[in-house]
């Protein structure tokens, strides 16, 4: 760890009498000293003094000793508390970046205002200088953009970054300048039935559902109307065995504790294709743990879903990512675990034992994403084994198979082939796996993704910063028609708790409001819930995010709509999704003026960045009296006859449910 270069030099302040001297203390804090890891960049990890890819930092052929390697977008916002005196530091493309597609533009603002602006730098550009004097300013940011052409190759560094600070030494805000808060009530003493109002099995094959309900325990179930196979578990509320006879079950079920009865009628629908009738909600090891999943890390997430409550909201798959799968395969061809899951089938029973269900994931190609064997030639073989386990879902990315792609005509069919294949493989078993698609949305993948799975995830991947979350999440609008009961369209895993895609993780670098905004777009868009972030270390906020049940009623609809955006203008963006009970579900959202960089950071300074956004019903297509209810806090809010209007946080969100005054 370097040293705070201290330069120290006085002033001679004559006072007044002009008899004394003072002596003020200046010292440089450089930005390689501040916590790069803590930089939001648009890919990978920013490290102290290296490139993003881990080279020494270099621009225009010349080598730099100290700085930060970024990608944009990215972005840091710093608090100097009004000590500061200066900032400099000179600017460019890494030479690493071997496209001559990288370009960017770096941004210094003062207090929301833009004081240097470089211009579209590109690659084997000379590094920019800047020099920008910080008297009196309390909030210093730095932002590099892709200058409007996509983040791709935009390796972006600031070398020999310092800022010369007199008495508090500058800190990065992170998102420290919005404390977290709470809108979900906590559950009532009483029970309430959560979770999906509907799920389906094929008939013969072993069903496994379990009836998530809060309130004081013990709570004692009961069900009426089960198709002849099933049973209940009253103590632990898990319904299992196999239906044979194909039908849609009306089931009424009832939870009773010491102080009261809640009864809900379910759908239980016996046929072919029923899976995922509900976009699947649970967790997924690799936003948080990466690579280095383990069994144990695994059983202690599925122990942590039912000690923090979540299992009572309806959170039902363990997934495991990427990570599991030994460097060879068994001399017959079998597919093999590696040291860290000595035994799967256990693993997969002790999940199952909880009324949970789980997850597994491979490649269609040679290797998966993170150089672990995939399945290509071993389709068949790899799913019988899952299914040997008890996998209840499988993950199939896409990864190195491009290989195979690259030698055939590229056609559409070579695109849904291996996904195909897959499906079959997964069809032979008997026992029902979710097949989840994941090749990032090529050729369309909502427009044929159903013929071979229940999910399908339609960009690349997520991580936690606005730019990543709010980019995706807003931009699923030409997929909308092809999510349904069964057919779900994925954004990718949530990016809440503390995620790291590795060994050590950190807390989310996404704000209050932005998780706000997170959840409320992932509810309305029907997407699959997966929790990114380690179970066993969910915070108050983290867990009031993800246990609202009104919320997830949204996402959890048996009508299986997704949102559409009805109204978009100037960042504020109205989306609407349609429910069962012929009510709606509109999110508020304020996702700032794009053109206006200084909207891109969470200043401090707040009043100014709240948005009003007004709906009218004629938007809405509907007429009359119509009561709001305010789905985060759970209130009914008002009676509007005309439209609806309300502030709205710089990238948060209000998230209501209209229906009419009958
Ligand atoms: C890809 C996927 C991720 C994850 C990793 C695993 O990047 O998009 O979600 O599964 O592979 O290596």
């Amino acid at each position: 760890m370097r040293k705070t270069l201290i330069l120290s030099f006085c002033l001679l302040c004559m006072t007044a009498m002009g008899q004394k001297s003072k002596s003020t203390t200046v010292s440089e804090l450089w930005l390689d000293e501040m916590g790069a890891n803590k930089i939001e960049t648009g890919w990978s990890i920013s490290q102290a003094n290296k490139s993003i890819d881990s080279n020494p930092l270099t621009v225009g052929g010349v080598k730099y000793e100290r700085g930060i390697g970024t990608h944009a977008i990215s972005k840091v916002l710093l608090n100097l508390n009004g000590t500061a005196s200066k900032f400099s530091a000179l600017v460019g493309v890494d030479d690493e970046v071997k496209s001559a597609a990288a370009s960017m533009e770096f941004y210094v603002l003062c207090d929301r205002k833009v004081v240097f602006r470089s211009g579209v730098m590109k690659k084997g550009d000379a590094a920019k200088e800047i020099n920008v004097n910080l008297k009196g300013v309390q909030q210093l940011a730095l932002l590099v953009t892709d200058a409007n052409d996509g983040i791709s190759f935009d390796h972006a560094d600031w070398l020999n970054a310092r800022i010369a600070y007199a008495k508090n030494k500058p800190t990065i805000a992170g998102i420290a300048s919005q404390k977290p808060y709470i809108l979900t009530p906590k559950p009532s003493v009483s029970p309430r039935i959560n979770g999906a109002r509907i799920t389906g099995a094929t008939p013969g094959k072993p069903f496994l559902y379990h009836i998530a309900a809060t309130g004081n325990s013990p709570i004692t179930f009961s069900a009426e109307g089960l198709p002849e196979g099933l049973t209940l578990d009253k103590e632990t509320g898990i319904i299992s065995g196999k239906a044979d006879q194909e039908g849609e079950y009306i089931v009424k079920v009832t939870a009773r504790n010491e102080v009261g009865t809640a009864t809900r009628a379910m759908k239980i629908v016996i046929g072919k294709n029923k899976l995922a009738l509900t976009p699947p909600m649970g967790w997924n090891s690799w936003n948080c743990w990466g690579l280095s999943v383990s069994a144990e890390k695994v059983k202690a997430s599925a122990d942590a879903m039912v000690s923090s409550g979540l299992i009572n909201h309806g959170w039902t798959y363990m997934n495991i990512d990427d990570g599991w799968e030994a460097p060879e395969r068994a001399a017959n061809g079998d597919i093999v675990c590696n040291d860290k899951f000595p035994d799967m089938k256990q693993l997969c029973d002790y999940v199952h034992a909880k009324g949970l269900k789980i997850g597994i994931y491979s490649s269609p190609g040679r290797l998966t994403c993170g150089g672990y064997l995939g399945s290509l030639n071993h389709e068949q073989q790899d799913a019988d084994m899952y299914a040997k386990w008890g996998i209840d879902y499988l993950k199939y990315d896409w990864c190195s198979y491009g290989e195979e792609f690259d030698k055939t005509d590229k056609s559409h069919a070579e695109y849904v082939k291996p996904y195909t294949t897959m499906k079959n493989a997964l069809a032979a078993q008997n026992r029902d796996i979710v097949h989840s698609l994941c090749q990032y949305g090529m050729d369309n993948v909502w427009e044929w993704g159903s013929t071979t799975g229940q999910l399908w995830r339609t960009t690349g991947d997520i991580t936690d910063t606005w730019q990543s979350m709010s980019d995706i999440g807003f931009s699923q609008t030409q997929n909308t028609q092809y999510a349904r009961p069964g057919s779900w369209n994925d954004p990718d895993m949530l990016v809440v708790g503390k995620v790291g895609w590795g060994p050590s993780l950190h807390a989310t670098r996404l704000t209050p409001d932005e998780q706000y905004t997170h959840i409320s777009l992932w509810a309305l868009l029907a997407s699959p819930l997966l929790i990114g972030g380690d179970m066993s270390q969910m915070d108050e906020f983290t867990l009031s995010l993800l246990t609202n049940d009104e919320v997830l009623d949204i996402n959890q609809d048996p009508l299986g709509k997704q949102a559409v955006c009805v109204s978009k203008q100037n960042g504020k963006e109205v989306w609407v999704k349609e429910l069962e009970d012929g009510s709606k579900a509109v999110g508020l959202f304020n996702r700032g003026d794009n053109t206006n960089v200084a909207d891109l950071f969470n200043w401090a300074q707040k009043e100014s960045v709240s948005t009003g956004i007004k709906i009218n019903w004629s938007e809405l297509n509907i007429s009359g009296k119509q009561q709001i209810r305010n789905v985060w806090s759970q209130k009914n809010i008002a009676i509007q006859d005309q439209a609806f209007e309300t502030a709205v946080p710089l990238h948060g969100v209000v998230l209501v449910r209209i229906s009419p005054v009958r």
